[in-house]
């Protein structure tokens, strides 16, 4: 069909564009234009990312006719900073600037979007309150949970408005500012070119001759694949390859402990989920690509499917696998759980069930290929692993490691979901093949199908204790449905084991877990690494426990909770940093001053009876780093450039959590330089030393560390050149603000490097830090070199009429060990306790039979701005004393107690037990009724 001529405005300058029918605003804005600052997460309307003004007006790009622009005046969030400029904090618009002091950007990707949709509100009314900024937003999704960091922002920059006066920034307590760098609260480096759409994602980049790749996918859960016939959609216009297995050149299978899943399924092979892949085509558009999916031709005979773990245990289940459906059978074991009960003078035992979760990151999964002139092949990637891409890519394509270069790009949102393959394989075979760069953009109903989830579990807690709470034994029994392939799986249903008794003291302990293969779309890792499972599991066990004990539900916490010298159930004695108790007074302090009673008992509203309110509470553990036996170590090097700028370099992922600024800010304490005159450049395999995998909450102890080590090892070499050069002792040489201090001349960096640049040196070191050893599950001793802790409470009030439950407060205190970067970790805190709101009350990935029902982002219910409770946060500080300056993971801790006070709350509020996630309103309304029915009066 004929293209048109658009002609509108676009940030004050008149543009005029062909546009396809059907052509939306968003697309013509990025790939005609390369206005990419406006971002596409969902393509249904539904995240809010792509939100410009059209003659004033917010509006969804992605489902905004570009036709209906014709002759008005667009704005993007590239025209709101002062133009002409490189971007820097001086020139943004007051939004842009306060979304960087409130540390409001993460991953980045919704920015766009928030920034935009604020402007809208602001340029009617700057002076907007809290109600009417949380009623503009609530359809722009910020999966990294920053809300009420985006909520002061607006505030701000609605205030330096209407004053005229520069945006205020966050006050700060002053003994954090009494630090010199590490701890000191700092603005994101990265936060300039998120909030002025300048920030580059993978689908940002445009290459000369580029394709365009999709993947047919194989649309049922179970079966084989009887006949696959391509020959037509290799004529079809503009398709240049379309490859099947009968072209893979070597490797068939990748994955990131057991090999298991199919690049590409072969006629006669099996189908083990509907995301698996049957051919893959490379076209001169993306249109073009997609026509030619519809013209492959597929025959496939059905398989009987399984669809969940505890069924595919059973012997007469079909086999998902030739060898079976366990994938692991984990277990763990401390004392004698039989001695145990019969020391008990109570015994509680409940099963819990949890549904598998989508991390749902805004930005859909995007890989380019692109064979370089020497015949190499290198991949634009935003991935939790680089160096595993590359060895994954490697195997496939028949090359050596040597040959494919992994250049990592910023991470819209990752949480776990973006550690395996998703697009990298495929357009490396296709450019391979047709020796051109390819592009494979995920949509988000391709997204949902394809990267692996949270597990679903099915969890059994048996608890005995003693009348005063005492707990003498903890059994579980755990069931992880870990999809078609294996993943991760292992591993996260391994933590899921071995946290499955809760961050208590207990003398004996069993625990087996069955992590199964089924025909759901695989799981992994997702923040919280199976333990947010259990953490739900044990920690509702342990307020039922208070209950029937009539005990208070902090104090039985308190009595059981590990402590230096406890011994863990896997035989680890905690030697360092265990600030449970510490996380737990904090939020039991808050708590109290917050309640005028019992905060633990119902509070009915004497206006509206139907309401009651009462808080919950939860504690929680989570392991730093990979543990479990497993060489945990990174690398990173430090360089002084002839600019006199340091560099730090280091292949480890940024997805929103702030690795960068963490990293900026350890090289600066070590070298003693300006934050500014420190950059960090991540993820590039050919230029960053591994800093192994973005999991397990890892990368701020452990890559920190060689970041750490790399820059004390960098001054120290060239405070001996200097000392050698100016014939002075090494004492006499100090390092201060950007300047070296040689006895009483100053001297500016660009000069330091020259003197060690003219003896001969380069003043870089590299340097591979290694994690304390650790033992396997089974043997004893250390299973983790660090463990963080956190306590947490939450207020919901629930409508007895209906069911429904809010979120009203959460108070939560997280022992980090030293929090490097605490505006950044502020974010992490309060992104991990919306994702955690999510899981309790909306959030489930659901299938039928191995068939995704929750296809579309519409239909998974990520938490919005208007679900967003106060949030008050403790940062507790036990340091390691391993980590750099003591700190540990944060990443992940964060959201693990968030469910369990949730619905542990309910169970006070209403007296309803919830051992089924998400919360079903209609579920919670009916136990009400049902509750009410048993009580009447008179009975
Ligand atoms: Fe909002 Fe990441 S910063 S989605």
């Amino acid at each position: 069909m004929d293209t048109q001529v658009l002609t509108f405005w676009v940030n004050g300058k008149e543009v005029s564009t062909p546009v396809a029918p059907g052509e939306m605003l968003a697309e013509t804005l990025r790939y005609r234009l390369g206005l990419t600052g406006t971002k596409i997460g969902c393509n249904e309307a539904e995240c809010g990312a792509c939100t410009v003004l059209v003659d004033g007006e917010a509006v969804l790009s992605c489902s905004f006719p570009s036709v209906k622009a014709q002759g008005r005046r667009v704005t993007t969030i590239e025209g709101l900073a002062t133009p002409g400029r490189e971007p820097n904090l001086a020139i943004l618009h007051p939004l842009q600037q306060a979304f960087v002091l409130y540390g409001a950007v993460q991953c980045g990707f919704c920015i766009p979007g928030q920034i935009m949709t604020a402007y809208a509100l602001l340029e009617k009314n700057p002076a907007a309150g809290e109600e009417e900024i949380r009623h503009a937003l609530k359809d722009t999704l910020c999966r990294c949970g920053g809300y009420n960091a985006i909520l002061q922002a607006i505030q701000a920059a609605g205030k330096a408005i209407q004053t005229g006066q520069p945006v205020q920034p966050p006050v700060v307590p002053e003994a954090r500012q009494a630090r010199r760098v590490a701890g000191r609260v700092h603005p994101r480096a990265d936060a300039v070119a998120k909030v002025s759409g300048t920030a580059k994602y993978t689908d940002d980049l445009f290459f000369e001759g580029m394709l365009h790749a999709r993947v047919k996918r194989a649309g049922t859960p179970a079966g084989i694949l009887r006949r696959l016939d391509v020959s037509r959609a290799r004529s079809m216009p503009g398709v240049v390859a379309v490859m099947t297995a009968e072209d893979l050149p070597a490797a068939r299978t990748h994955g990131l402990v057991v090999s298991d899943w199919p690049v590409l399924v072969g006629v006669g092979e099996v189908i083990r989920t509907v995301g698996d892949a049957l051919a893959i085509v490379a076209a001169e558009t993306r249109e073009q690509a997609t026509q030619a999916l519809d013209a492959i031709e597929v025959e496939i005979e059905p398989l009987p499917v399984v669809s969940d773990a505890v069924q595919a245990l059973q012997s007469d289940a079909p086999k998902v696998h030739p060898q079976g459906n366990l994938l692991k059978h984990i277990k763990v074991r401390k004392g004698d759980v039989s001695e145990g009960f019969a020391q008990a003078d109570v015994i509680l035992e409940q099963v819990y069930h949890t549904p598998m979760h989508d991390h749902a990151f805004l930005e859909p999964e995007c890989s380019i290929a692109r064979p370089t002139l020497d015949g190499r092949m290198e991949i634009y990637v935003g991935s939790q692993i680089p160096y595993a891409d590359r060895s994954q890519v490697a195997r496939v394509l028949g090359v050596g490691e040597d040959r494919v270069h992994i250049i990592g790009m910023l991470i819209g949102g990752g949480f776990g979901g973006k550690e395996d393959i998703a697009g990298q394989i495929h357009a490396a075979l296709l450019a391979q093949k047709t020796g051109r760069p390819v592009k494979l953009l995920f949509d988000r109903h391709e997204s949902l199908l394809v990267h692996p989830k949270r597990h679903a579990t099915q969890i059994r807690v048996r608890v005995g204790a003693k009348r005063d709470g005492t707990l003498t034994a903890v059994e579980t029994e755990l069931y992880g449905d870990t999809g078609a392939y294996a993943s991760l799986g292992e591993k996260v249903m391994t933590r899921a084991t071995t946290h499955s008794s809760g961050p208590y003291e207990i003398p004996h302990v069993k625990a087996d877990c069955y992590a199964m293969y089924t025909n759901n779309p695989p799981a992994g890792a997702f923040r919280g690494f199976g333990v947010l499972q259990s953490a739900f599991a044990i920690e509702s066990t342990m307020d039922t426990l208070a209950h029937q004990l009539g005990l208070d539900p902090i104090e039985l916490r308190r009595k059981n909770a590990l402590r230096m010298g406890s011994i863990t159930n896997t035989g680890q004695v905690l030697k360092d940093s265990v600030g449970l108790l510490e996380c737990i007074e904090k939020v039991e302090q808050e708590l109290r001053r917050k309640a005028v009673s019992n905060p633990f008992e119902a509070w009915v509203d004497p206006q509206n009876p139907h309401l009651r309110r009462a808080w919950g509470f939860a504690v929680a553990y989570k392991n730093t780093g990979l543990g479990g036996g497993a060489p945990d170590k990174a690398g990173a090097e430090v360089e002084l450039l002839a600019d006199g700028t340091f560099e730090v370099r280091t292949a480890s992922a940024e997805l929103g959590q702030g690795l960068p600024t963490v990293l900026q800010l350890i090289a600066a304490e070590e070298l003693r330089q300006l934050v500014s005159n420190v950059r960090v450049w991540l993820s590039d395999t050919d230029y960053t030393p591994d800093g192994g995998p973005t999991t397990a909450s890892r990368q701020t102890y452990v890559t920190g560390n060689a970041v750490r080590y790399a820059s004390a090892a960098l001054r120290e070499m060239i405070t001996s050149h200097l000392a050698e050069h100016f014939d002075v002792s090494p004492e006499q040489i100090q390092f201060i603000e950007g300047l070296a201090q040689v006895a009483n001349y100053s001297i500016p960096m660009t000069q330091v490097y020259e003197i060690v640049h003219s003896a001969g040196r380069k003043p870089v070191v590299q340097y591979t830090y290694w994690a304390p050893a650790t033992k396997p599950l089974g043997e004893g001793g250390d299973m983790h070199f660090a463990y963080s802790f956190a306590a947490q409470a939450a207020e919901v009030e629930v409508n007895t009429l209906t069911g429904e439950v809010r979120v009203l407060e959460v108070i939560t205190a997280n022992d980090v060990g030293f929090a490097v970067n605490p505006l950044g970790l502020q974010g992490q805190i309060e992104g991990g306790v919306i994702m955690g709101i999510g899981h309790a009350l909306t959030e489930a990935f659901l299938t039928d039979q191995g068939r995704v029902i929750t296809d579309r982002l519409a239909k998974y219910r990520v938490p919005s701005i208007t679900l967003t409770p106060k949030i008050t946060s403790f940062v507790v500080e036990h340091p390691t004393a391993d980590g750099p300056y003591g700190a540990k993971g944060v990443g992940e801790i964060v959201i693990i107690p968030t469910v369990p006070a949730i619905t542990n709350a309910i169970f006070n509020a209403v007296g309803v037990r919830v051992t089924r996630l998400p919360v079903d309103q209609e579920w919670i309304l009916r136990q009400i009724k049902a509750r009410e029915a048993e009580f009447q009066p008179g009975d």
